[in-house]
């Protein structure tokens, strides 16, 4: 079919924009990076109005690179960072507060207090979630408790919360949508993933009013169109999914067992459990993969709070390295059995641990230790944190598939491909379009203008462009990963 599908990728520390042809393949993109704030320990922020123009500038770009207008675009796919949370004027379109990133830590407390008074159980039961600061219900109940005047002017229906999804629809709608789809939802800790609603147990456990809350429709769906003075025309916005479920959809994730892994900011495992919700026994959560003609696809997901960001941190944090690309050769210089271990908790331990209050450090310095070493720890910590989620998954009784794909930016480093394999002791597949999470965004899009009839469509446009095997003794692997367990150990605080 004639004409180009746009991707909105809103990520945590960029905002990028695709234009594809309607096999997949990426014609131009545009990118924004998004400033992060730091205001306390733990705490977390984004500026919403940069998250607006960033996307703003991103798209104009991005069709203007492509060379096309917006009449050729057959429709728009948004996919984003999941969690973060915002709250705005339902008149003035105005934002209360700066965005509360998923990664903020602020409401730990008031999670413990949730904890010890015994709600976690029916919260897990219903959400699929666990009760932790990751989730946007305790961030939204922090904004309604400290912006002023916020909680009165919800309780009157003046105010509107989102994820990023339903924010960008909003303004690129000119305010006539408040919707999400229930990927997204399904990240609130408000919404029960087995009705398919929000939930109005949690909504009063949580004290949320029910008007702040969107819409909820399929993945692939009718979002809404976007003012035509925005981009040059008015585009049907027919996908949306959150950025790890959008992955996996890039990724033609379509058969129960299947799984992938992205290694952006943070890293996060999927597998699709098909028409199942599995409850996990080991710390794993249990979410919408996708939802399409209202049927559930489900997924066991594995969520790690600092991948890429670890690499970023030795950037412009440590300033050992001036450009991400370095990381493959001094990684290479050191090797995969260094001694050094980075455990990146900045803001505490994801899956399996979910320990708010552990922070980061880097055990096994010598004389001998240099960049090389610090770097290589940095690349393999985000192997060995993806180790503990597949040995959550098979403890679970879940079967993977044979081989895990792999994509994000940090997997264009062989050395890093190779050593996950290495720590894994499975085959890594990295298929030829890297960006995954744009291009199930732009999937489902397509999926809802016929483009493609349906996801065996899809699947056949996959293409692994390397596979990456262990090459490995098993002593050796299980020495290296028995050295990270002892150094996660060491920086837990178990609550
Ligand atoms: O749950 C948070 C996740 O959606 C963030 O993704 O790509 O920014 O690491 P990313």
């Amino acid at each position: 079919m004639p004409g180009f599908l746009l991707a909105i990728d809103n990520g945590t520390t960029s905002t990028r924009a695709i234009v594809f042809d309607t096999a997949g393949q990426i014609m131009a993109s545009s990118q924004r990076e998004i400033r992060q704030y730091f205001p306390d320990d733990g705490w977390v922020e984004q500026d919403g109005e940069e998250i607006w123009s960033s996307t703003v500038d991103a798209c104009r770009n991005a069709i203007s690179a492509a060379g096309v207008g917006a009449g050729d675009i057959l429709a728009i796919g948004i996919t984003n960072q999941r969690e973060t949370t915002l709250l705005w004027d339902a008149d003035s379109g105005d934002l209360l507060h700066r965005a509360i990133v998923w990664q903020d830590r602020r409401t730990a407390d008031y999670c413990t207090q949730l904890k010890f008074a015994g709600y976690e159980p029916a919260i897990v039961s219903k959400s699929g979630l666990l009760l932790d600061p990751y989730f946007s219900a305790t961030k939204l109940h922090w904004l309604l408790q400290n912006v002023p005047g916020a909680r009165q002017r919800a309780e009157q229906g003046k105010l509107r919360f989102g994820t990023v999804d339903s924010f960008l629809l909003w303004r690129l709608t000119g305010g006539k949508v408040h919707r999400t789809d229930a990927t997204n939802a399904s990240r609130t800790l408000l919404f029960n993933i087995h009705t398919q609603r929000w939930d109005p147990e949690l909504l009063s456990l949580f004290d949320i009013p029910a008007s702040l809350l969107p819409e909820v429709l399929d993945s692939a769906a009718d979002f809404g169109t976007t003012q035509p003075q925005l981009l040059g025309g008015a585009i049907p916005i027919n996908g949306v999914a959150g950025d790890q479920q959008a992955a996996m959809i890039g990724q033609a994730c379509f058969h129960p067992g299947m799984a992938k892994s992205t290694y952006g900011t943070g890293c996060f495992v999927m597998m699709n459990t098909g028409s199942t919700p599995i409850r996990s026994s080991n710390r794993l959560i249990t979410t919408v993969g996708y939802r399409l003609n209202g049927q559930t696809t489900y997924a066991l997901e594995g969520s790690i709070f600092v991948a890429g960001a670890a690499i970023q941190w030795l950037r412009d944090g440590l300033k050992l390295i001036h450009h991400a690309g370095e990381t493959e050769a001094l990684a290479g210089q050191a090797g995969e059995s260094c001694g050094v271990y980075l455990v990146p908790a900045f803001t505490g331990l994801g899956a399996p641990y979910w320990d708010p209050k552990a922070r980061g450090a880097i055990f096994g310095l010598t004389r001998e230790t240099g960049i090389a070493e610090i770097v290589a720890a940095g690349l393999q910590s985000a192997c060995f944190q993806t180790r503990d989620l597949l040995e959550a998954m098979t403890a679970d009784g879940t079967s993977p598939t044979a081989t895990l794909r792999i994509d994000g930016g940090m997997v264009n480093n062989n050395w890093m491909a190779q050593a996950l394999a290495n720590v894994l002791g499975v085959t890594v597949d990295r298929p030829q379009v890297t960006e995954t999470t744009a291009l199930g965004a732009a999937y489902l899009a397509g999926l809802k203008q016929g483009v493609f009839r349906n996801l065996n469509d899809i699947e056949s446009l996959w293409r692994c462009e390397r596979s990456f095997s262990p090459n490995m003794d098993a002593q050796k692997q299980a020495e290296l990963y028995r050295g990270w367990l002892d150094a996660v150990e060491r920086v837990r605080k178990h609550d």
